[in-house]
């Protein structure tokens, strides 16, 4: 009787030792199925823009990478009404007006926050200041923050695409 029942406690232990086992196989089978990081990178983000707060400096990410989403406010378009090189750089969805950019700065890479009582950014590593729409206002960063390649589907920003929008601006030198 404790034979048997020491029997079914061993056969209890080997099966859960074995479960184990099997699930870590598969895992490690997920694992060779999943793509590598490399394909991963090379993948697309959809945004769907109309969840953006007019104002409100969001922090998205693509390819490893933040990407500044700014819903643009009706002040901020009046005041980019007398600068064409802000108009040059907006993207317009629907009835709404965004700033979109990889949010590294152009000098060394940092990441520039956002200040809201100024409503542009600051680069903290050596002082590099952008406009809200990604100018440069203060150097030393040499260009405007870059555009990530994009394409507008109806509401929805498809980032890592190549749309009319964003080749224009390639082609014109707002964005690398
Ligand atoms: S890295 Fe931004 S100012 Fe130098």
């Amino acid at each position: 009787m404790e034979n048997n029942s020491r029997r079914g406690f061993m056969g209890k232990a080997f099966g859960a030792v074995a479960a184990v086992g099997a699930i870590g196989s598969l895992v490690a089978m997920k694992k060779s199925w999943d793509p590598l990081p490399s394909v991963k990178a090379a993948g697309f983000t959809t945004l769907d823009m109309s969840v953006y707060e007019e104002g409100k400096m969001v922090t998205e990410k693509w390819r490893g990478k933040p990407i500044f989403v700014l819903k643009k406010s009706l002040q901020l378009m009046k005041e980019e009404e007398t600068n064409p090189e802000a108009q040059a750089r907006n993207i317009k969805i629907g009835s709404d007006n965004f700033m979109l950019a990889i949010g590294l700065c152009t000098h060394l890479g940092c990441i520039p926050a956002f200040r809201d009582d100024k409503n542009d950014f600051l680069c903290a590593c050596h002082g590099g200041q952008f406009s809200a729409s990604g100018l440069v206002t203060k150097v030393p960063p040499p260009r405007g923050l870059d555009i990530p390649p994009f394409r507008i589907d109806g509401n929805m920003l498809v980032l890592g695409e190549q749309g009319p929008e964003w080749k224009k601006m390639k082609e014109n030198g707002v964005t690398l």
